[in-house]
């Protein structure tokens, strides 16, 4: 896994390129470390998640390590335990994500893509989950995931089948957010990134923090956590920012507090 800070923005990167990025569980630990840190620094608000090369973003769980560690049930909730940490960071880390997305997004490589709070690809995306066709199954927080961007009956269109989608299949069901040309999406991915940076990390996190909780079960919400954070904003010095640069027809400069 590497990790690399450009100016407020953070970029993961999954890097086996060789196997197009397969994520094994030494890489679900490096990315647990590297959200831990990211999500530690107060100078990264934006975080890129991204493969390396051209060819993918991820191609699922590493399938080569299955044998020794994915080949039964009890094997399986073994290696769950093991990888849970990195899923765990990434799903409750407060600041934005983006995944940038170039050709495969498979299996977990799609689940990692979903975790992500927004989707850019380029053209050549290829987009798909081979569960069926392996013989394996996806738990229910993946599925969620799945089900609450798509709807059940595209849900269920890319499960049965295993087959991939391309990437105005994949816009057009709502399962990426924009299709950018090969060469812009660097750019525009980053162009991205700053924006939401510019804006106030409070206001921003509150509202991932809405929205993910809009995606829980009722009763697994944290209508506190979420009124604390909705508090924090009016309360803070950013908030006084935004209105002195709206009054000043200056732009704002926010502090994260
Ligand atoms: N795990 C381990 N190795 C993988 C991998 C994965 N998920 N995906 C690709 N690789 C390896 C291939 O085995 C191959 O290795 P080799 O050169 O030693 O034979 C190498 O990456 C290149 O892949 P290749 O299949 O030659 O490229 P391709 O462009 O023809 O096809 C894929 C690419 C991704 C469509 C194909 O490799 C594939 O179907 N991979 C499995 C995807 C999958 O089932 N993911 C879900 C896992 S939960």
């Amino acid at each position: 896994m590497l990790a690399a800070r450009h100016d407020g923005v953070g970029v993961v990167t999954f890097n086996q390129p060789e196997k197009h990025n397969a994520i094994s569980v030494e890489m679900w630990l490096g990315l647990a470390d590297i959200m831990a840190d990211f999500g530690a620094d107060p100078s990264i608000r934006t975080v890129i998640l991204t493969g390396a090369g051209t060819r993918a973003f991820v191609s699922g769980a590493d399938i080569s390590q299955f044998e020794q560690q994915r080949a039964s049930a009890d094997a399986q909730h073994a290696y769950d335990e093991q990888t849970a940490v990195g899923r765990q960071r990434l799903n409750a880390f407060a600041k934005p994500t983006i995944a940038m997305i170039r050709g495969y997004c498979l299996g977990g490589g799609l689940a990692i893509a979903m975790q992500a709070d927004v989707r850019l690809a380029s053209p050549d995306a290829q987009f798909g989950i081979p569960a069926a066709r392996l013989g394996i199954a996806y738990g229910f927080e993946g599925l969620r995931r799945l089900v609450s961007l798509v709807g059940p009956a595209h849900a269920r269109m890319i499960l049965y089948t295993g087959a991939r989608i391309n990437a105005d299949e994949a816009l057009r069901i709502g399962l990426i957010n924009r299709v950018v040309p090969a060469d812009e999406l660097e750019s525009s991915t980053f162009e991205l990134a700053h924006q939401i940076a510019a804006n106030a990390p409070l206001s921003v996190a509150a509202s991932k923090l809405a929205i993910d909780q809009v995606l829980l079960d009722p009763e697994d919400r944290d209508l506190a956590a979420l009124a604390r954070a909705t508090a924090a904003c009016f309360d803070s010095e950013d908030y006084r920012e935004g209105r002195a640069a709206f009054r000043e027809k200056r732009p704002p400069q926010f502090k994260g507090r």
